[in-house]
């Protein structure tokens, strides 16, 4: 009855879906806890790819009961629609189930999302620009409307008009922009509820529930430690936390009930949006543009062009000790396989001098220089390996390598999108 917890070590996008779907086999429940539609989790099943953004990973399995907690931030038009698209595609949708506590996201939280982007302009942070940083706003201003909130039309009516009021004042007084109209969002939230309705619940309650009758429990993060809001490089991070801690804090269950923490990293490095990035590449036809050809990196949810560059293990190392992580799933080496160089960055210098820690100031993380290894390539095709002995002794090396940096077990390697391709050194569940 083990409960593990998935979390992205870097920045986003290091392939959490594929390692959630892959472990959720054995799962008897997957739990999102933080974030919200501004995640996108690409997992390929049989040739097919199902793009998740509010939906955990383990839906794909019939009979697996998947979890919105608290933490995360609900967009009701995008989950229903995610809902609608993955029963169109043959999917049972009968064991959702969303938390009552959850937070609401509005147009207005989306509208000021963009508006708040714009005001910044070459200084933005680069948003989903979905509304998750004003819905999580709201939350912590103690102004947010909850889905217990939403499942009660005159409570819902009352707590919107009186935001509507308020944001109303700011599109029309700050932002010099058209007023929304307070008839048309209580309409389509109204619809939205009795949509919804079968799925809410007090999840807390009903995952107390799963943990006492002794069944095995995923959490799956979104996001990732370094764009976690106090562990990030912030302001350049999102509005949540990501990070280990709050899969208890994000879902209602205590923190000792979390066994194990698969920290999840990609081969190399990327992040979509703006903020510093000590590996990046920024050559036109060099390994960055490799990467991010050959990997294909464009964000799931907007499209953006990923940068790229390569693997700082010093951000591997701290999300180890921030997230207590005891294995590492290694995501996306297959796509290093036509490198014949490859680059790892083992430690930070500052003005000369090597650096322990990641400084949070900005002005000096610019300045940071990152110190490189130098690895000799395996060039050749390791996306039909299936165990560590047989994958290249270059590809190995690497890994190793990585292990010693961080001091942290590797558990999974994977070296493809599908389920198959995952070389497993540690079974957790
Ligand atoms: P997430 O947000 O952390 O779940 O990651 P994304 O789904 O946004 O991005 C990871 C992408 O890599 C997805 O398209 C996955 O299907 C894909 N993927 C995951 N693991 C591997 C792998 O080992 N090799 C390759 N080539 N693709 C992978
Ligand atoms: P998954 O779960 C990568 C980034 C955005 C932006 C910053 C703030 O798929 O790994 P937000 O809309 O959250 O206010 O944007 O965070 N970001 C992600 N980057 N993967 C994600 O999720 C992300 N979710 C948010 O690009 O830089
Ligand atoms: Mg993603």
């Amino acid at each position: 009855m083990p409960s593990v917890v998935v979390i992205g070590s870097q920045w986003g996008d290091e392939g959490k879906g594929k390692i959630v779907d892959y472990l959720a086999q054995k799962a008897d429940a997957v739990v999102r806890y933080s974030g919200g539609s501004n995640a996108g989790h690409t997992v390929v099943v049989d040739n097919v790819a199902y793009k998740l953004r509010l939906l955990p990973s383990g839906i794909l399995y019939h009979g697996k009961t998947c979890f919105l907690g608290n933490g995360v931030v609900i967009n009701p038009g995008v989950v229903l629609k995610e809902i609608h698209d993955i029963k169109a595609q043959g999917v049972d949708i009968s064991r959702i189930l969303i938390s009552d506590r959850a937070h609401v996201v509005l147009p207005y939280h989306a509208r000021l999302d963009e508006l708040q982007e714009a005001a910044l302009g070459s200084a933005k942070i680069g948003t989903t620009k979905g509304g998750i940083g004003p819905c999580y706003m709201d939350k912590a201003a103690r102004t947010g409307i909850r889905m217990c909130d939403l499942m009660d039309a005159e409570t819902f009516a009352q707590k919107l008009r009186i935001q509507i009021d308020a944001k109303n004042e700011l599109f029309t007084k700050i932002y010099g922009v058209e007023p929304l109209t307070y008839e048309e969002v209580l309409q389509e939230y109204l619809a939205y509820a009795e949509e919804l309705r079968p799925y809410v619940t007090d999840t807390g309650a009903a995952l107390a529930e799963v943990f006492q009758s002794g069944k095995s429990v995923l959490f799956e993060g979104a996001q990732a430690t370094f764009l976690d809001i106090d562990h990030g490089t912030y302001p350049y991070v999102t509005s949540s936390n990501p990070t280990a801690g709050n899969a208890a804090t994000g879902s209602g269950i205590g923190p000792r009930d979390i066994d194990h923490v698969v920290g999840v990293v990609k081969a190399y490095t990327t992040r979509v949006g703006e903020g510093p990035f000590v590996t990046e590449l920024q050559d036109i036809d060099g390994p960055g543009h490799h990467l991010r050809e050959t990997g294909h990196e464009y964000g799931t949810v907007t499209g953006r062009a990923r940068r790229c560059g390569w693997l700082d293990a010093v951000m591997v190392k701290t999300a180890a000790s921030l997230n207590s992580i005891d294995y590492l799933a290694i995501t996306r080496l297959d796509i290093l396989d036509n490198l014949p160089k490859i680059k790892m960055c083992v430690g930070y210098k500052y003005k000369g001098e090597e650096i322990k820690h990641i400084p949070a100031s900005l002005k000096v993380l610019a300045e940071v220089e990152p110190i490189y290894e130098e690895f000799e390539g395996w060039m050749s095709d390791i996306t039909g390996t299936r165990s560590y002995a047989e994958l290249p002794l270059n590809a190995r090396k690497y890994l190793e390598r990585l292990k010693s940096v961080t001091g942290v077990e590797i558990g999974i390697v994977s070296v493809g999108a599908a389920r198959q391709q995952t070389i497993v050194l540690k079974e957790l569940l």
